[in-house]
């Protein structure tokens, strides 16, 4: 099976700016996602996207939620169509005339799947915060109070552990550290401080 999406123009220029409304995009989501851990999972990288659009990139409120838009729906085709991720959320999305930078970002947030490269910061932000972000929950199940009191050193740890969430692809997160441009201590910091507000 390849997700290989052959393909690098995403959207219509034309449409930039546009976006779901937060009622339309929850109604996507729970619509097409019925795995409630994977829903989770995407309100989780939905917050990281604000939370860093906001605090580490200043950006306002617009910006905020397209940042929270593209994190939200990047896996809404996982649950139902695994064999269409993430073509299946693009080719809706540009149907729905929504901004291309949105949809860009959804479709490079796995540049080894899909073939797609990170460019924006937006698209880098996505691929660094996934797979860690799915690590450090895992980490939460685990421990009996949750993210409440959770360290670096404990995550740091874990992504040590190669058997530790095995699905996770270690060097995948290294990868888009890198090409963030960001250090993976300072994103684990993020991911401990922000995410235990969504689980
Ligand atoms: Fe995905
Ligand atoms: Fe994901």
């Amino acid at each position: 099976m390849s997700l290989q999406l052959n393909r690098s123009v995403f959207g219509d220029p034309a449409h930039a700016g546009n976006v779901l409304s937060r009622e339309e995009a929850y109604g996507l989501l729970n619509e097409w996602v019925k795995n409630e851990r994977l829903q989770l999972h995407m309100k989780q990288v939905a917050h990281l996207m604000r939370c860093w659009a906001a605090e580490k990139e200043g950006l306002g409120e617009a910006d905020q939620w397209r940042w929270e838009m593209a994190g939200l729906l990047h896996d809404a085709d996982w649950d139902q169509w695994p064999e269409q991720h993430c073509k299946k959320i693009i080719e809706e999305l540009e149907a729905r005339r929504i901004d291309p930078e949105i949809i860009h970002a959804i479709a490079s947030h796995g540049p080894n799947h899909f073939g797609v490269a990170p460019e924006t910061k937006m698209d880098k932000m996505l691929y660094a915060f996934d797979e860690l972000s799915g690590l450090t929950h895992a980490y939460s199940l685990m421990r009996p109070e949750g993210y409440a009191g959770m360290e670096l050193k404990g995550v740091k740890k874990r992504f040590k552990e190669k058997a530790f969430a095995a699905n996770v692809n270690r060097e995948e997160i290294q990868d888009a550290m890198q090409r963030a441009g960001v250090e993976l201590e300072s994103i684990m910091q993020f991911i401990i401080e922000k995410q235990g507000a969504v689980c």
